[in-house]
């Protein structure tokens, strides 16, 4: 991947209070299909957005549910990359420092950033292992899907009833398109970016909004943007520093260069 600016070096050896926002991209190199790669076999007459709506569940709960209890399985059976695990790192050795800290927002539905050790601050579009009730809102607790992720989906089966009400289906505790994000998250995320020295976005397309105009807040305080991604984003003209190539190699080089890992 391309070489790292002396600049940036220096930014993240002297940052103190850093934000990083991540998107699917940095759980690509686990091998979790970014949201738009092509459904297999029964189901590749969907296109994710399409299943990702209220619409689609309400019309076919068999059909959502399945998918999301087949990517959860997915998810399960991969495993952390060396960019989620570069960020944990990071993480660890802010805590040591005085008035040191990192905190990571993504908006991946995945449990990767914290398998790699990683506290996270906000799932701003939920999570694919939490389900909750489509009437009571109760969230469940399930025990996660006996299926492989890697075959195609199986054959759609009904959602369970909530334990709660027993009257609702559960649902995933995702944000679909059109719902609103968790505001608690968001507003724990944008409060770290207004007291952050360093913003980092990561694998994000920058396409979804509100989440996407996070880093933006930074951009108001004159806060250092750096945007890690292979390809350019809608971020990328208002981003200080662009370092295009996979995030599972230039974080583990930026740390190096900042001598932030490496060091026993
Ligand atoms: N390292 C870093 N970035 C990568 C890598 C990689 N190895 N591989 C791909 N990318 C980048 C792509 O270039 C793209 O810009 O990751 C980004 C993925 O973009 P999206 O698929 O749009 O993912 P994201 O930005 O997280 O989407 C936001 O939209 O798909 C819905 O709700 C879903 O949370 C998701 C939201
Ligand atoms: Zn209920």
């Amino acid at each position: 991947s391309e070489e790292v600016p002396d600049e940036v070096v220096a930014l993240v050896r002297e940052a103190r209070r850093v934000v990083v926002l991540t998107g699917a991209g940095i759980s690509a190199e686990s091998g979790v299909p970014t949201f738009r790669e092509v459904q297999t076999g029964l189901w590749e007459r969907f296109s994710a957005e399409e299943l990702a709506t209220v619409e689609a569940y309400e019309n076919d709960p068999a059909l959502v549910w399945t998918w999301y209890r087949w990517r959860q399985a997915l998810i399960a059976a991969v495993e952390p990359n060396a960019g989620h695990r570069a960020l944990a790192l990071w993480q660890q050795r802010l805590a040591d420092v005085d008035g040191g800290w990192l905190a990571v927002s993504t908006q991946n539905v995945d449990d990767l950033h914290e398998r790699a050790g990683a506290d996270v601050l906000g799932h701003l579009h939920g999570r694919i292992a939490a389900h909750r009730c489509a009437d009571c809102g109760e969230p469940d607790e399930l025990p996660p899907p006996e299926f492989d992720g890697f075959t195609a989906p199986p054959e759609p089966v009904d959602p369970p009833f909530c334990t709660h009400c027993e009257e609702g289906l559960m649902r995933p505790d995702i944000v679909w398109f059109g719902e609103m994000l968790p505001a608690s998250d968001f507003d724990a995320s944008s409060a770290a970016i207004r007291a952050a020295d360093l913003v980092l976005a990561v694998g994000t397309s920058g396409m979804v909004q509100p989440a996407a105009s996070l880093p933006l807040l930074g951009l108001e305080r004159g806060v250092p943007i750096i945007e890690v991604n292979p390809q350019e984003t809608e971020l990328t003209d208002l981003v200080d520093f662009a370092i295009r190539g996979p995030s599972g190699e230039v974080l583990p080089q930026l740390l190096q260069a900042a001598g932030i890992a490496g060091r026993r």
